[in-house]
Order: structure tokens, then C-alpha cells, then sequence
């Protein structure tokens, strides 16, 4: 029996079972249609803008290597993808004006009882401001610009602060949560950038260092905290997502300062956000479950704890920022190497995980996604001790990953390698044992 159509025969077998760990683009269409459907509340809507730009405007998001600030016209190829984006900044300030009787003056951009999520849309409403886009609506002219500034007022003064500055994540009193750190910095960052005020920037950085300080918990090896002070909610636990929102704000804020004028006057500070990121990767990747290769809701709780359970939204959002620090950290923006060295630690079990959360079923649907294109098991985004369904936070999590895994793999893969050097072996070995008996078996019979 010749040996090179055995060979050939195995080549194909795992090109096709390698192929079927990706999420397909029918897939990511679906989910990101849940995701347009599901997203209502203010952090859903900011959280779907960012996804949107990551995955089909990539020259418009700051994690994708591109300088800042962005171009003022759109290109044409662009401006379908982009649509839905300013749909969310337009619909966001039309709303305000509408509910507050076209008043100006410190104000979210959507009433709510977080001072930090409604400014998780302030960068959209930023670049809707930057390209001129649509401003009327109905008989109003909708000044965006007005609209961010009035936002960025906000938070600067009229939300209560801890003594020593850190902004509270509620608008009612104190209290501190990691889920801040996706929604306020990147916006004082995209901000400082876009009117050259490096202060901003500085204050970015400022504000993540200070919810470091109080959410970081030694005693669980730097995993962060979800919620301290006050009493309007409470979850002092090891929060996956919320680990996952204060990695993801970081990468967020290190692209933006990256890419800008001010990145060499900035160099500490980015130091700074590629460890921290690093170190929340540690603790977290040290807590994956290594057979089913998610993160549970509290990830250092066993899944059998009251409250927890394996959550796909987490381990979506995690591995979406270990691609981005990868990429960030080998960025040709960054010259001086004494900032950072390439940083592909957690890539092995990051690309596990999205293999994974992609593996089809048995019966040809998908474990991990109903067949209408939801991610499941994941967390209640309103209720973070209880299982839910339809997370559309959720839904953006997955998108982000497909979209930071695609610049990965355009960018070369960097520290691929090493993914493939540190796969699980018994199941190397295993699918590769299968092949040969299938391949020998089905050409021997052939008579080939
Ligand atoms: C990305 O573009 C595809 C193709 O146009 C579209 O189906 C999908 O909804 C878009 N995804 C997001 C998150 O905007
Ligand atoms: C808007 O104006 C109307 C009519 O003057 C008033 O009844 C309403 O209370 C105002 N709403 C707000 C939010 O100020
Ligand atoms: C709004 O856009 C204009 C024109 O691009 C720019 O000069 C201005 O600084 C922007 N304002 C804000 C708050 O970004
Ligand atoms: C603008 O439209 C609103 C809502 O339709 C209406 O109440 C208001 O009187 C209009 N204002 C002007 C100046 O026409
Ligand atoms: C930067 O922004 C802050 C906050 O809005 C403002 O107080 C300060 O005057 C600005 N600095 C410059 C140089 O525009
Ligand atoms: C496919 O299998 C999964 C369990 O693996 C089950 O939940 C789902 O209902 C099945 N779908 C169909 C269409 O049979």
C-alpha cells in the first residue's frame, strides 16, 4: 500500500477536524445578529460599538495598530460596517436630548444608576462627532461633541470620589467595580486623544491604577474583585467577566496611548498596563478548568460552589484580550523595547478555549451556541451569581474574540508555535493514532 496516499489521507482528515474548531462566518454572523437584538442597556450598547469597529472597521479601533487620531472622512468600503456603530451614537444622543428637554450641562449619556456604563458609549459618539456624521434628527440638530463633553463633565464632577480620587462606578454613592475600567478609561483616552489633552490620558491611566490598588487581591494570587465600598450591590468574589472588563479597558487604553502623539511621553504608563494586564492573565489562566477549558463564573471557586457555574462569556472576553496583548505587545508602534518584550504566555490556552467555545456537537449544531446563535452556559448579565441565557454582553465577547484572533493570525501568529508546542499531547496523540488506523483501514479495503 503506498505510503503517500496514507499520508495525504491523514494531511486531509486533520485539515478537515482542524477546520471545524473555528467558528464559521455564518456563525459570527448569527451571533452578531443576536447581539444587535439583544443590546439595550447602556454597557450593551457601548460594548457592541467597540465589537462592531474590532471585527468589520478595524482601521477605526484603537486595538488594531492604527494611528491616532482616525480619519475624518469614512472610506466607502466602510461605511455599511460602520452604519450600525453611529446608529448606536446617534440613537444615544437623540434619546438624551429627547429626555432631557435639550439641556446642556455635566449629564450621562443614558440616565442610569452607573456612573461609569453609559460613558462605555462616549468613544462612538467621539468618532461620530470626529467624521461629521448625521446630526439630524427630526427637527434637532444633535451636537455630539456637546453630548461627549456633557459626559466627560459628568464623571469629572459630579460623581463622588474615594479620597484619594478613584471615580465611583455608581452614580448614588462610592462604590468601586472592576466592569469600570472597560467603560470610563478608554473613553478619557479616545477623549484626551482626539482634543490633544494629554491630562486625560494621564487620568486614564490614573484612575486604573487606583482601582487596581483596591481591587487587586494578593491573598488570590492578583485576581481582581468585582465589587468594594458601598452597599448598592455587593460581590466582593473573583468576578471571570469582571477580570475580563479590567483587562480588556487596559489593552483599550495602552492601544490608545500606543498609537498617539503623547506614546513617548507615556512610556511608564504603558509598562504599567502590560503588566497589569499580565498579571490578571496569570491569575486567571492558572484558574481554567483543564478538561472543559473555561472559566467558571468565580474562577478560583470549584464549579460546584453556590453561584458558580462554567461560563462561556468570560472565557470569550478573556481570550480576546490574551490575542490583544500578544499583538499590542509585538506591535511595530512600539520602537523602544525597554517598554515591553512580545508577550505570548497565555496564547496556548486561549486558543484552547476558543477552540473550545467553536467545537461543533455530535449532532453537527454547536455545543457552546443554541441554534439561533447564542452563546451558552454564560452568566446573567444583570443578576453575576445566576446562570442566564441571551447575554448580549456575551454575544460581543465572542465577537471580539474572532476579531482579535483575526488580526492575530494576519499578523503571523506570533507565538503560535509555542501554542502548538504546549497542545494537550494525549489528544495530539490520540487524533493522530485515529487517522492512521482510519486511513490504513479504508485504503487497504479500497485496495487503492
Ligand atoms: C459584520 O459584518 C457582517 C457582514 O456584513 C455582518 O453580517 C455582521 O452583522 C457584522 N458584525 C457586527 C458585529 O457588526
Ligand atoms: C421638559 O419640559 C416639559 C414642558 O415644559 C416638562 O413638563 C418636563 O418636566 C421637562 N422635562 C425635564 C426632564 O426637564
Ligand atoms: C469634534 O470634531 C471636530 C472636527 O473633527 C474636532 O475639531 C473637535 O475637536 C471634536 N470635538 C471633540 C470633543 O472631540
Ligand atoms: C420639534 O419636534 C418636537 C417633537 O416632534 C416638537 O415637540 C417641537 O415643537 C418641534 N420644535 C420645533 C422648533 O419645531
Ligand atoms: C483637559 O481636559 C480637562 C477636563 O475636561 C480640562 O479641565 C482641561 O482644561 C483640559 N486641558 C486642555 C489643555 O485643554
Ligand atoms: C444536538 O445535541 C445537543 C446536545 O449535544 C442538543 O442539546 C441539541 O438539542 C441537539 N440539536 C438537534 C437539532 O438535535
Amino acid at each position: 500500500m503506498p505510503k503517500w496516499r496514507t499520508l495525504a489521507c491523514i494531511a486531509f482528515a486533520r485539515f478537515l477536524t482542524a477546520q471545524a474548531y473555528d467558528l464559521s462566518d455564518g456563525l459570527v454572523t448569527q451571533v452578531s445578529a443576536r447581539l444587535a437584538q439583544g443590546a439595550q442597556k447602556s454597557w450593551e450598547l457601548g460594548t457592541r460599538a467597540e465589537a462592531i469597529l474590532e471585527l468589520n472597521a478595524s482601521s477605526y479601533s484603537v486595538v488594531s495598530h492604527n494611528a491616532l487620531p482616525p480619519p475624518n472622512i469614512i472610506p466607502d468600503s466602510l461605511t455599511n460596517a460602520l452604519e450600525p456603530f453611529f446608529e448606536i451614537a446617534k440613537n444615544t444622543v437623540a434619546g438624551r436630548a429627547a429626555s432631557n428637554n435639550y439641556t446642556q450641562g455635566p449629564q450621562p449619556l443614558i440616565q442610569d444608576g452607573s456612573a461609569a456604563d453609559p460613558a462605555s458609549i462616549g468613544f462612538a459618539v467621539l468618532l461620530a462627532n470626529w467624521t461629521g456624521y448625521d446630526a439630524t434628527s427630526g427637527n434637532q440638530t444633535l451636537d455630539y461633541a456637546g453630548a461627549a463633553k456633557d459626559q466627560l463633565d459628568f464623571l469629572l464632577e459630579k460623581i463622588p470620589r474615594t479620597s484619594d480620587g478613584a471615580i465611583s462606578h455608581r452614580v448614588s454613592e462610592v462604590q468601586l467595580w472592576s466592569d469600570f475600567i472597560s467603560m470610563v478609561p478608554p473613553f478619557l483616552a479616545y477623549y484626551g486623544v482626539l482634543t490633544k489633552n494629554r491630562t486625560l490620558l494621564l487620568e486614564a491611566h490614573n484612575q486604573i491604577s487606583l482601582y487596581r490598588k483596591y481591587l487587586r487581591d494578593d491573598k488570590a494570587q492578583g485576581l481582581w474583585r468585582h465589587v468594594l465600598l458601598g452597599n448598592d450591590f455587593s460581590d466582593e468574589g473573583h468576578w471571570a467577566t469582571g477580570n475580563g472588563w479590567a483587562a480588556a479597558g487596559m489593552l483599550r487604553v495602552l492601544a490608545t496611548i500606543q498609537n498617539s502623539e503623547f506614546a513617548n511621553t507615556f512610556k511608564n504608563e504603558q509598562g504599567d498596563l502590560i503588566s497589569w494586564v499580565h498579571e490578571i492573565h496569570t491569575a486567571m489562566y492558572a484558574q481554567l478548568d483543564r478538561n472543559v477549558l473555561l472559566f467558571t463564573n468565580y474562577p478560583d471557586q470549584p464549579v460546584t460552589a453556590s453561584g458558580n457555574f462554567y461560563d462561556a462569556a468570560s472565557t470569550a472576553l478573556l481570550a480576546s484580550t490574551v490575542y490583544r496583548l500578544s499583538l499590542l505587545t509585538s506591535s511595530p508602534f512600539i520602537t523602544d523595547t525597554s517598554i515591553s518584550k512580545p508577550i505570548h504566555t497565555h496564547l496556548p490556552l486561549a486558543e484552547k478555549s476558543r477552540k473550545a467555545l467553536a467545537a461543533p456537537a455530535p449532532n453537527g449544531t454547536h455545543q457552546y451556541f443554541t441554534s439561533d446563535g447564542w452563546l451558552t452556559p454564560v452568566v446573567n448579565p444583570d443578576s453575576f451569581t445566576q446562570k442566564g441565557s441571551d447575554s448580549p454582553e456575551g454575544q460581543a465577547f465572542v465577537v471580539m474574540m474572532q476579531a482579535s484572533w483575526n488580526d492575530w493570525q494576519a499578523d503571523g501568529s506570533k507565538g503560535g508555535n509555542g501554542a502548538l508546542g504546549m497542545m494537550d499531547r494525549s489528544k495530539f496523540a490520540g487524533g493522530w493514532g485515529v487517522w492512521i488506523g482510519v486511513c490504513v483501514g479504508v485504503i487497504s479495503s479500497v485496495g487503492l
